[in-house]
């Protein structure tokens, strides 16, 4: 069963072909439009959808050597995510569906991060203890199987991806801010200073970053212009410090918590090289095995949709074309069960 993956939830417009076992094409459009906004524009990046989710498909036709005729079924992420976002990939998963006469499966984008290890770690399974981190989500989950899932812990206000992007605008260092702090961390003075380990005295999974943003604007408003310039690396190291060192705490503790030994990340932040060394040494002490995948999957991407979908198609959690677009698409779980695993 070969599938076609569809993601347009915020700014890359992705198309993926993957048949179970082999993953044909991953073509990923990266919109550039939104750099000079300092941040995604809803309106700029429906508009981008709706320019490039036409070739997109067809380059992942072309790349995979498949016609129309050959793919079994599309997977469309239908949220969460922007509204006119979601609804450009899920108006083109429908026509297609419809003109081609193939099933249409609509896929949660959470559900697809935690999954995308399975790419490149093919005996990575359940249970394990997911941690999302992107521009728009910071979430703990605990994944039992398939389809069960008890989220643990997320964000009370922004999403970590979002503070490493406030935090770079602060220093002038561009949107999206997070690749440049870490790449900028790598020459910097983690220790330079203390910023503070947002919640990190209480004992939930819970994540709060709009303090370390504030601390982050005050310690800079104390500085000159001069002496940002000078310390720009070690101020980012510091920053960058205290997120890795929130967000390893609570993951591992998690992982503790609930007796579990295998920990995946998943989301752009995932990418960030300090905290995927911190969080390797640290889960090793701990005998926890770490499942981080590659950059290109820890970013949105449509591969991860094509996965998910098919284990859907597998379970017969197909649908009828009558969903649409839910920009807070909530995951199906169930909390309740958290404890006895
Ligand atoms: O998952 P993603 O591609 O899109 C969504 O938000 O859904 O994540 C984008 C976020 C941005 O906030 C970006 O600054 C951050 O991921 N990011 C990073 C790194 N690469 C991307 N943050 C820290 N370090 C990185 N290397
Ligand atoms: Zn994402």
């Amino acid at each position: 069963m070969i599938v076609l993956g569809i993601e347009t939830s915020c700014d890359e417009t992705s198309a993926a072909l993957y048949d179970g076992s082999e993953l044909m094409a991953n073509v990923v459009n990266t919109q550039e439009i939104h750099r000079k906004y300092g941040g995604v524009v809803p309106e700029l990046a429906s508009r981008e959808h709706l320019r490039c989710i036409v070739p997109v498909v067809q380059e992942a036709l072309n790349l995979a050597e498949l016609s129309w005729n050959e793919v079994d079924s599309i997977a469309v992420t239908n949220g969460p995510g922007l509204a006119g976002c979601l609804l450009m990939g899920i108006s083109f998963a429908k026509a297609a569906a419809f003109a081609h006469t193939i099933p249409i499966t609509p896929v949660n984008h959470i559900e697809a991060h935690l999954w995308a290890p399975l790419f490149e770690f093919p005996d990575f399974e359940p249970p394990f203890i997911g941690l999302i981190i992107s521009g728009g989500h910071t979430q703990l989950w605990l994944v039992r199987d398939f389809g069960d899932y008890a989220l643990i812990g997320q964000t009370l206000d922004d999403a970590v991806g979002e503070t490493f992007d406030k935090a770079a605008q602060m220093l002038d260092l561009g949107y999206p801010g997070g690749p440049e702090i870490d790449r900028l961390s790598q020459s910097g003075d983690p220790e330079y200073h203390l910023f503070p380990r947002p919640a990190s005295k209480s004992e939930n999974f819970n994540f709060s970053f709009s303090g370390l943003k504030t601390s982050v604007l005050y310690f800079l408003e104390g500085l000159s212009p001069e002496e940002i310039k000078r310390h720009r690396a070690d101020i980012a190291a510091s920053f960058q410090k205290a997120v890795i060192d929130t967000l390893t705490d609570k993951t591992i503790r998690a992982a503790e918590k609930y007796g579990i030994r295998k920990v995946a990340l998943g989301g752009g932040v995932a990418a960030n090289k300090g905290l995927r060394s911190y969080l390797s040494s640290t889960a090793e002490k701990h005998e926890i095995s770490l499942y981080i995948p590659s950059p290109q999957y820890c970013t949105d991407n449509a591969a991860m949709i094509a996965l998910v979908g098919f284990r859907q198609l597998l379970q017969e959690r197909s649908a009828d074309m009558r969903f649409s677009a839910e920009p807070s698409l909530k995951l199906f779980h169930n909390d309740s069960k958290a404890d006895s695993i």
